[in-house]
């Protein structure tokens, strides 16, 4: 059976890509800080669809423990990426330590450097393989450090699907929009100021994930108000956007 390493399966976007990846009868490596919901996770994908799971518990974060991950893709072939795990923060990037700044760079940028590095070597030789970096439509617009991460993400993604197309190997930025998961609970975020039209499924947006990878895309946006809000932005002058930012829509009010 084909592997899959997935990062922050105990929650949100990651879980659904755990039992997605487990219903497509992918084995699975679950990678989190927390060692008994991962666990917990493990034995009911082992359960309920026979696939063998194993739990490296590791703070991507601290370097050690991201080597020891990283050393995962060395020791057993390893099909599928998803280098999900990150956290966003409610306060603008003056208010925060930079510690904390420093935290998310590492969590959002550097990790999925490293683990990118570290799984399409093998994959490269192999003349097959996959890897979804999670991204956000955060990425497309101007707004604080994460956006500037997830740009990154997003660019570095899909520059790389052009380089390894030939190799066989697939790259894909995920880029979703608000979705229903602890992030926003965990970042302090009043999420009752987004607009319901504006909450996407997480089963839902990595069903479509799933299907735009298939098919070959390099950025797969879900959903048909996303996909108009990321062509819309596109054209819509830096004033308005600018506007639109101040009054709080992305659950971080700066007045
Ligand atoms: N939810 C949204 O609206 C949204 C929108 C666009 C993009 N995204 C992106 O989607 C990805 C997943 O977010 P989510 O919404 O599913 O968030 P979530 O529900 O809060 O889940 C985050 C996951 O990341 C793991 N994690 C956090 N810090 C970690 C660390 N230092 N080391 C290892 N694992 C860590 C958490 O597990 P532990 O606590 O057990 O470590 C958890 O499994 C993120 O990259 C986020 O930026 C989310």
């Amino acid at each position: 059976m084909a592997t899959a390493l997935i990062t922050g399966p105990t929650a949100g976007i990651g879980r659904a890509f755990a039992e997605k990846l487990a219903v497509e009868g992918y084995d699975l490596v679950l990678v989190a800080r927390d060692e008994a919901r991962l666990k917990e996770l493990a034995t009911e994908l082992t359960r309920l669809h026979g696939v063998s799971c194993e739990v490296l518990a590791a703070d991507l974060t601290e370097p050690a423990e991201l080597a020891s991950v990283e050393k995962r893709f060395a020791d057993g072939p390893v099909e599928v990426l998803v280098n999900n795990a990150g956290f966003g923060q409610k306060k603008p990037f003056w208010a925060n330590p930079i510690e904390v700044e420093e935290k998310q760079f590492d969590l959002l940028v550097r990790v999925v450097l490293r683990l990118t590095h570290a799984a399409i070597l093998p994959m490269i030789e192999r003349g097959s393989g996959a890897v979804i970096n999670v991204s956000s439509v955060a990425g497309f617009f101007q707004r604080g450090t994460y956006s500037a991460h997830k740009a990154w993400v997003t660019s570095f993604s899909a520059g790389l699907a052009i380089e390894l197309h030939a190799k066989g190997v697939a790259v894909m930025a995920l880029c979703p929009g608000f979705v229903h998961t602890e992030f926003h609970d965990r970042m302090g975020m009043d999420k009752s100021i987004i607009p319901s039209f504006m909450w996407l499924d997480a089963a839902d947006l990595v069903d479509a994930a799933w299907s735009d990878l298939m098919s070959g895309k390099a950025i797969s946006i879900p959903s048909r108000r996303y996909k108009f809000l990321v062509t819309l932005g596109r054209f819509t002058p830096r004033t308005l956007i600018t506007r639109i930012s101040t009054t709080g829509l992305d659950g971080r009010r700066r007045s």
